[in-house]
């Protein structure tokens, strides 16, 4: 018999200005559905989280609210369990980075950091506000990519074209707090020395499958380039703790979150017997695993490590990174209704469909995962309605009616239900290994075969035969006895029906015991389970989700100046044929003072178009960028040759001039319709 494993594991702390969403959820489903596993299976294992509740956006938010940032946090953290709870997600604990042990926790590393030479000052330029007086995190700074031109993008990365930079390489950089433009002010900073860390992050990234090895390989580019310092400080005005000795200087938000994973267990210790120094002493010969999103694997696999072992804490065993979630083929987006938030989803359907989906799309990789909302239907209509629930739904009915909710005394097929437990090692490898939707795959198989026998005993037919009740039994035993099987695999994913099905086989379902099957045993009414997923639910689902722009009470600007045109008829506008082009090449027109001519690319096919828009745009800044054309126009001869097309652009002229870009993931050539 292996030793009992003490296991402590945790979630990413979602920030307490935010609420919870899909995407959210498939990692608090991962890691719900390992730490029940483990449960399952006889080991113990503390699942704890909390509200990252600290930094800049909290404050202004806040602010923003005309509320404290203690209500906002207090608020925001009773929406999160709320939401958790109804997901079915047995958190040991859930607490907030903004508590008395999280403050004593962060003094403490730090001062045992500082003590043993981890800590230094240096004075940086960073950008200030001089209107809201206070520095500015990147985030807060806007302006124009220096790369790509794209307007109103952040201070640190471009959403247009994925460029990185530093804020100050923006173009017309504004403040996004008040609007102004900041300059640049001289300020003490504190650094974290994370490359007195180097030999030994070197070591621990590639050892006994501490981090998964693609994320490995990303932050090992880190490691040979040379780790840079850490900045682990801001200056007041911050919500957040103050540094001990340094007045007026705060902890970066980054830095005491991942020690709200310590401060919420140590509040869990307190209130338990749990030993806190067996989970966190640094020879801790417990498990500790952080599940998070590959967005976060930096802080997680170099700062974190680096900071526990610097602080005499023990390091991590694992750092499970997942990838992120896409809805039905793409980015959440509020305008197409798929950004849809923990709660509205409960207002349609139960947790335990998505819990099911997630769980049939999980693998121990960091590939992003698709919520397909047809295929999340089919999904769990076909397999634990149609599989899993209908066995038992089957043969519930003949053992009560006829059997007086009576088991038989033996299985009339052994061989298959030892079977059928003989798959539990394999379902288990790969539950513990997170592979879900092998394991899944394999239930699915189980729950297949169990069909397949009661399909062919038909018990339903014998029912009405003479001299058939003992057969009748046995083989509603059996299948009840199957059903019993694939719930107990089924019970990490599906607590709340594993629960009912307790209660309908008057049993509790252990994994240790499915070797003896239920035999002379008494059951319970037969209640329905689980119901089917209708078009309707997920419909209003979106529908619920979905944001419409606002619109404004009274017209004004351009609609006012240029009104909505004569109705038409749909086929009028199908005559249209829009595309995307990207503009490959854009040139001054010799004598001419509006145009520039353009050459189009539609994917395979160039286009020559002149257009209108020269007091708008320089050439430079056209090329490369994706548009939208009219490309079935009749080609028109121009002074300066023939223009095939026209390019979309909007606003009144001059300047003004505003030419359409579709969003990322179009390409040369599509039809816009
Ligand atoms: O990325 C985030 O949402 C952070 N709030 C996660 C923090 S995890 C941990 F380090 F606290
Ligand atoms: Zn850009």
């Amino acid at each position: 018999m292996t030793d009992k494993r003490n296991i402590l594991v945790t979630s990413a702390l979602p920030y307490a200005n935010g609420p919870i969403h899909l995407g959210h959820l498939v990692e608090y489903i991962q890691t719900d559905i390992w730490a029940r596993f483990q449960r399952l299976r006889g080991q113990t294992c503390y699942y704890v989280c909390a509200d990252d509740a600290h930094g800049t956006p909290i404050m202004l938010r806040a602010r923003q609210d005309g509320i404290t940032p203690e209500e906002l946090i207090a608020a925001t953290q009773k929406d999160h369990e709320a939401d958790f709870a109804d997901f079915l997600i047995g958190f040991d604990n859930y607490y907030t980075t903004h508590s008395d042990e999280n403050k004593e926790i962060a003094s403490d590393i730090y001062l045992k950091l500082r003590e043993d030479g981890h800590i230094r000052t240096e004075t940086i330029k960073q950008a200030y506000d001089p209107e809201a007086e206070m520095f500015l995190p990147d985030r807060f700074i806007k302006g124009i990519c220096p790369k790509c031109n794209a307007d109103d993008q952040y201070g640190d990365n471009c959403e247009a074209c994925g460029a990185t930079y530093a804020p100050t390489e923006l173009k017309n950089p504004v403040s996004a707090v008040s609007g102004a433009t900041p300059i640049e002010k001289d300020s003490e900073q504190y650094f974290f020395k994370l490359s007195d860390f180097s030999e030994m992050l070197k070591k621990w990234m590639f050892e006994d499958g501490h981090v998964q090895s693609e994320i490995a390989n990303k932050q090992s580019e880190w490691l040979e380039e040379g780790l840079q310092d850490w900045d682990i400080s801001r200056n007041a005005p911050y919500w957040g703790f103050e540094i001990p000795d340094a007045p007026g200087k705060y902890f970066y938000v980054w830095m005491d979150a991942p020690m709200g994973y310590i401060a919420s267990f140590k509040n869990l210790c307190d209130k338990t017997d749990i030993n806190f120094e067996e989970y966190w002493g640094k020879d801790s010969k417990n498990e500790v695993y952080h599940f998070i999103g590959k967005d976060i694997a930096r802080f997680h696999t170099l700062f974190w490590p680096a900071v526990l072992y610097g602080s005499g804490y023990r390091t991590p065993s694992a750092v499970f990174c997942h990838g992120f979630l896409t809805v039905n083929g793409q980015k959440m987006s509020k305008s197409r209704g798929t950004f849809i938030k923990a709660r509205t989803y409960l207002d349609h359907l139960k947790p335990e469909y998505l819990r099911y989906y997630y769980a049939a799309k999980l693998s121990d990789g960091v590939d992003d995962i698709d919520l397909n909302l047809e295929d999340f239907r089919q999904r769990v209509n076909s397999d634990l309605v149609g599989k899993v629930v209908n066995i038992a739904s089957r043969c519930a009915g003949f053992i009560k009616k006829k059997f007086d909710n009576q088991l038989s005394a033996e299985l009339p097929e052994p061989d298959l239900y030892n079977e059928m437990v003989a798959a539990g090692e394999h379902i288990a490898e790969c539950f513990e290994n997170r592979e879900y939707s092998k394991a899944v795959r394999e239930i699915m198989a189980q729950a297949d075969k169990a069909n397949v026998y009661i399909d062919d005993k038909k018990p339903w037919v014998l029912a009405k035969e003479e001299g058939q009740e003992d057969n009748v039994q046995k083989i509603c035993t059996q299948g009840l006895n199957m059903f019993r099987l694939l719930m107990t695999y089924l019970k990490p994913i599906l607590p709340e029906t594993a629960e009912k099905s307790e209660v309908f086989l008057n049993t509790e379902l252990l994994w240790n015991n499915i070797e003896q099957p239920l035999l002379s045993h008494t059951i319970n009414k037969f209640k329905p389970l689980i119901t089917r997923i209708e078009q309707e639910q997920t419909d209003a689902m979106t529908e619920d989700s979905t944001e419409n722009m606002p619109v404004a009470e009274v017209v004004t600007g351009p609609l006012a100046d240029d009104p909505i045109s004569d109705e038409i008829q749909f086929d009028d506008f199908a005559k249209i044929d829009l595309r995307i082009a990207r503009i490959i090449k854009a040139e001054h027109v010799e004598g001419a003072d509006k145009l520039l001519q353009l050459t189009l690319d539609l994917g395979g096919q160039s286009k020559n178009v002149f257009a209108g828009i020269k007091s708008a745009y320089k050439p430079e800044d056209l090329e490369g960028k994706l548009t939208v054309m009219v490309a079935n126009l009749a080609p028109r001869k121009m002074r300066f040759g023939l223009s095939e097309g026209m390019v979309l652009a909007a606003g009144p002229g001059g300047k003004d001039l505003f030419i359409l870009n579709p969003d990322d993931g179009a390409e040369p050539g599509m039809r816009v319709k």
